[in-house]
C-alpha cells in the first residue's frame, strides 16, 4: 500500500512539473507575432475623411475609445473626449479599460509608428508585442480590406492628444491570441 502511495505521488509531482513547464512555455512562446513593419501611410484628405466615417461608427473605434453619456439615447460619445480612452469593457472578465488612441506621447500612442499601429489593430500586440484583451476586436479587424485600415489608422493619427493615464487591466480569463501580422 505504501509503495502504491508513494508512486501516485511521483505521478502527481511528475503531472505538476509538466503543467507548469506547458504553462511555462504558452507564457513565453506566445503571442507569435512578427515584428512590426516599417509600414508608412500617407494621410491624404480622401484617407481622413474615410477613416473618421469607418472609426464612428461602422468600426467603433471612437464608441470604445471615448467617454460615453448613458444619461442620453444610446450613450453618445462626449465631444471632446474621441480616443481618450478609460472606459471599462471587461463585462465579468475583469476590468479591460480602452486604452488612449489620441497622439499623447507618454499616455496615448503619439510615439507609435503606423506598423505598429497596424500590427495591434490586426494581430492583437502592442508597440512592447504583450497581448491586447480580445474585447479589442482585432480578430474582425483583421478581416477589414487593408486600405480601410490605412484610412482608420491616418484618422486616428489626427486626434488631438489627451493626456490621461490609463491603469492597468486586470482580465480574468486567459487570452493569448497567436495571429501573425497581415502585410
Ligand atoms: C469593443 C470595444 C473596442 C473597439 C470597437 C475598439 N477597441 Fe481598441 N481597444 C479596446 C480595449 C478594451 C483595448 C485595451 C486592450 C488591453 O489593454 O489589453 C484596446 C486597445 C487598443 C489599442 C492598443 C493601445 C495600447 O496602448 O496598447 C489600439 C491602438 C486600439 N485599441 C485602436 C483601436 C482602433 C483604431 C479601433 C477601431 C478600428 C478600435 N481600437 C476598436 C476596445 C476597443
Amino acid at each position: 500500500m505504501k509503495k502504491f502511495l508513494k508512486i501516485l505521488l511521483i505521478l502527481f509531482v511528475i503531472m505538476i512539473v509538466l503543467a507548469a513547464g506547458g504553462y511555462m512555455y504558452l507564457y513565453l512562446a506566445f503571442p507569435k507575432v512578427s515584428a512590426a513593419t516599417d509600414l508608412k501611410i500617407e494621410s491624404t484628405p480622401k484617407r481622413i475623411e474615410r477613416g473618421k466615417y469607418l472609426a464612428n461608427g461602422f468600426a467603433f473605434c471612437i464608441d470604445c475609445h471615448s467617454e460615453r453619456d448613458f444619461t442620453k439615447f444610446s450613450g453618445p460619445v462626449v465631444p471632446g473626449t474621441e480616443g481618450k480612452g478609460g472606459f471599462d469593457l471587461g463585462e465579468g472578465a475583469g476590468f479591460v479599460p480602452a486604452s488612449n488612441i489620441t497622439q499623447d506621447k507618454e499616455t496615448g500612442i503619439g510615439s507609435w509608428t503606423d506598423g505598429e499601429i497596424f500590427r495591434a489593430l490586426t494581430a492583437g500586440v502592442n508597440k512592447e508585442g504583450k497581448f491586447l484583451a480580445p474585447m479589442m476586436p482585432y480578430t474582425e479587424l483583421n478581416k477589414l480590406d487593408k486600405e480601410d485600415i490605412y484610412s482608420i489608422i491616418a484618422y486616428i493619427k489626427t486626434l488631438p492628444a489627451i493626456k490621461n493615464k490609463i491603469p492597468e487591466k486586470n482580465l480574468k480569463i486567459s487570452g493569448k491570441p497567436d495571429i501573425q501580422n497581415h502585410t
